[in-house]
């Protein structure tokens, strides 16, 4: 029951999109030996199951070690908005626009959101204390372009359900003079119980083809990535002490194991208080084991897991400082930056000193990149990524980003629908409409898919048929 797509998306919506998309019933009968079975189960799997990774080992299948606990997808949403009890929300007390209280604010949410998880290794379905969710369709990725469409389907890991993140040189995490070294870069989110809430809606419309209108998450909605990098503290001295997943990222060896250590914390607040900028708080913590356990996570911090509390606040930011956008400008009215932390890692922020961790890309920021949540309303229109306007040859251009700030659920490109600052929902609704699109394109299946991957995509689609 748990994992019961929220809505059935009927044989006719189907037929539909097939028609919109140029494929037609008779053109797909006629595809070879694997794809009409593939059809079907895709089909069924539109109609049925959310999937938790892009390959679910099973012993049967790949071989893993018995003992080994595979991520399984926290989506049985609230079918109701909870109503707060007093005491729920402990980051109200503090102001995070003020700049005596932006730390104990941002350690506020960080201890909601430690609760019950770092003690269950963050397998959330085990926290007795609140629930959190993951985002749907995460556990492909899937690309509206054929080559990232032949590099594989990526999608969630299956150990921890990691997707993977920005693959950072040395010199943006630490040190400047190492200009030879890259790390991978792999990360997980999760929003609280307003926030899966908002996910169900949204998914409900989004599976009947009905989602028109804006997407609006509830006050009091948290979200937050845990990120980890397989950059050790030989290269990159705060990640001493840090705690480590066993990861499995290679994606033609699904029984390797990759030791990754976590770098960075990120945290989104909705939150009134922020409403004269974008109405969410971001923040960033900094993994840092050379200064040993935060005095404010100290009551908290007990046994092996300490690394968990060596995080210290990188910044917090609640607009784009849209007055500060102009060429050779810094940001400073609509956010706080902890310069001690700043300097221990690269030293600079992101697009002119806007927030911005380790990991993310020096020409972006928080909520330059998030303000990129929306898709369009036609479903055939590719969903644009949010980190490739950051390239380098574009770094004039990306004052547009920075000289406004979007209100809650409104969109970037004008009329477009807008997802709320939320990217695992835009980057969910991608691949789900990428998967909707070659599964329903008998071409698609003739021309681009191998064996392997129909194969693979069937086991998504339905991972408890082998
Ligand atoms: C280069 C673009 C980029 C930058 C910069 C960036 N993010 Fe994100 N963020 C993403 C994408 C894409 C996702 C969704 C995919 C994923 O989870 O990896 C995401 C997901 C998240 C999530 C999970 C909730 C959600 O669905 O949006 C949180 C929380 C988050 N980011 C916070 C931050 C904070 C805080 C910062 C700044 C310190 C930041 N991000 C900087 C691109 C970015």
């Amino acid at each position: 029951m748990q994992r019961q797509l929220l809505t059935a998306v009927s044989l006719a919506s189907l037929m539909a999109i097939a028609a919109a998309t140029g494929s037609s019933p008779e053109r797909r009968e006629n595809t070879g030996t694997h794809d009409s079975s593939t059809h079907a189960a895709a089909t069924a799997a539109l109609t049925g199951n959310l999937p938790d990774t892009s390959c679910h080992p099973r012993e049967s299948v790949f071989d893993h070690p018995a003992d080994s606990v595979a991520f399984v997808l926290s989506a049985n949403y609230p079918t109701a908005l909870p109503t707060p009890a007093p005491g729920d929300r402990p980051w109200m007390q503090f102001d995070p626009t003020s700049s005596v209280n932006w730390h104990s604010y941002l350690y506020a949410v960080l201890k909601y959101v430690y609760e019950g998880n770092v003690t269950n290794g963050f397998d959330v379905q085990k926290n007795m204390i609140r629930q959190w969710y993951h985002a749907p369709w995460m556990h492909l990725k899937l690309s509206s372009s054929d080559k990232a469409r032949k590099d594989g389907y990526g999608g969630r890991e299956w150990l921890h359900g990691l997707t993977q993140e920005r693959e950072a040189p040395i010199k943006d995490l630490y040190d400047a003079s190492n200009k030879r070294d890259s790390t991978k870069n792999w990360a997980v989110g999760f929003y609280n119980e307003a926030g899966g809430f908002a996910i169900r809606n949204a998914w409900e419309k989004i599976c009947d083809g009905s989602l028109a209108d804006t997407v609006r998450f509830p006050v009091g909605t948290v979200a937050f990535k845990l990120l980890f990098t397989s950059a050790h503290d030989s290269d990159v001295p705060y990640l001493k002490a840090s705690p480590v997943w066993l990861a499995s990222i290679t994606r033609n060896d699904v029984s390797q194991r990759t030791p990754l250590r976590l770098i960075q914390i990120d945290i989104m607040v909705r939150d009134t208080r922020a409403d004269q900028g974008t109405g969410w708080v971001f923040g960033s913590f900094l993994m840092d084991g050379r200064r040993g356990i935060a005095p404010e996570l100290r009551e908290m911090a007990s046994g092996a897991d300490t690394g968990w509390f060596c995080v210290y606040p990188i910044g917090i930011a609640w607009g784009n400082d849209p007055a500060r956008a102009a060429k050779g400008m810094e940001a400073n009215a609509e956010q706080f930056i902890d310069p001690d932390v700043q300097k221990s890692f690269r030293g600079t922020m992101g697009w002119h000193g806007r927030l911005n961790g380790p990991v993310d890309n020096p020409n972006a920021s928080c909520i330059g990149c998030h303000s990129q949540a929306q898709r369009p309303l036609n479903d055939a229109i590719p969903i644009p990524s949010p980190s490739k306007k950051f390239d380098r040859k574009n770094i004039d251009d990306l004052q547009s980003f920075f000289t406004q700030n979007l209100k809650p659920g409104q969109a970037l490109t004008p009329g477009w629908i807008g997802l709320d600052y939320s990217l695992q929902l835009q980057s969910g609704i991608a691949s789900y409409w990428n998967a909707r699109r070659i599964v329903l394109s008998a071409h698609a299946l003739r021309t681009r898919i191998t064996h392997a991957d129909s194969l693979r995509l069937r086991q998504s689609f339905d991972p408890v048929t082998p």
